[in-house]
């Protein structure tokens, strides 16, 4: 953990969960959720993972999502159909900042199993943990301007558009303009 890292609230008892899915730890079991994700190029210039991962490359995303809660960045966790238990993607809180009482939030659901709904109920299910979490009171979404699926999802789970993002430094290296999408935590004073 850096140094000046705050030590991040622990993993919820309960699994957050909404709709069809659930949200649980990463495990060694989504290499293959993983592999495919990486198949999006995309999803690849958003994350770690390298375009076209193989079954190492997708362990060592695995390894790294398990390290993000003890290093102080957040919370990762796989997005899970309920009913058949299958890994459909992936999600994460990152609380780089818990002293501002800001998070941000990102999603990426695997190619296959994208317009089921999928996005808004895990972002809906990240959201309500949030809000479990002491002192955090806003959650922000950092969303290119073409990315219509993801401004939908957005506004299905009740973020609103928040300004704009100059330069905003995508995980791959680029830097892009972006949305701002916000949540606030219900009932927070204006
Ligand atoms: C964005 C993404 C997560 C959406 O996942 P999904 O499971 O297909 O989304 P859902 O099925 O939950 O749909 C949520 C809303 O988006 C809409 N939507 C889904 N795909 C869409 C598309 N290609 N174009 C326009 N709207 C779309 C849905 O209709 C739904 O809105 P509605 O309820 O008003 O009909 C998925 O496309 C993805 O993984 N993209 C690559 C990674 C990414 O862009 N992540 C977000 C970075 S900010």
């Amino acid at each position: 953990m850096p140094k000046d890292a705050v030590p991040l609230p622990p993993w919820p008892a309960r699994l957050p969960r909404f709709g069809r899915v659930l949200l649980r730890p990463v495990n060694s079991s989504d290499a293959g959720m993983a592999m495919a994700l990486a198949t999006d190029p995309y999803v690849c210039t958003t994350g770690t993972l390298p375009l076209n991962a193989g079954e190492q490359e997708a362990l060592a995303w695995v390894e790294r999502q398990q390290g993000r809660h003890s290093e102080g960045r957040g919370f990762s966790f796989t997005i899970e159909e309920q009913l058949s238990g299958l890994a459909v993607g992936h999600c994460g809180l990152w609380l780089q900042h818990p002293a501002e009482g800001h998070a941000s939030a990102g999603y990426a659901v695997v190619p296959e199993f994208r317009g089921r709904g999928f996005a808004a109920d895990a972002l809906a299910a990240l959201t309500s943990f949030g809000w479990t979490l002491p002192g955090l009171d806003r959650i922000e979404l950092f969303i290119e301007p073409w990315n219509a699926a993801s401004i939908r999802t957005a506004g299905r789970a009740g973020y609103a558009a928040a300004g704009i993002r100059r330069a905003y430094p995508l995980a791959a290296g680029e830097r892009r303009d972006v949305q701002v999408y916000a949540a606030r935590r219900p009932n927070a004073a204006d």
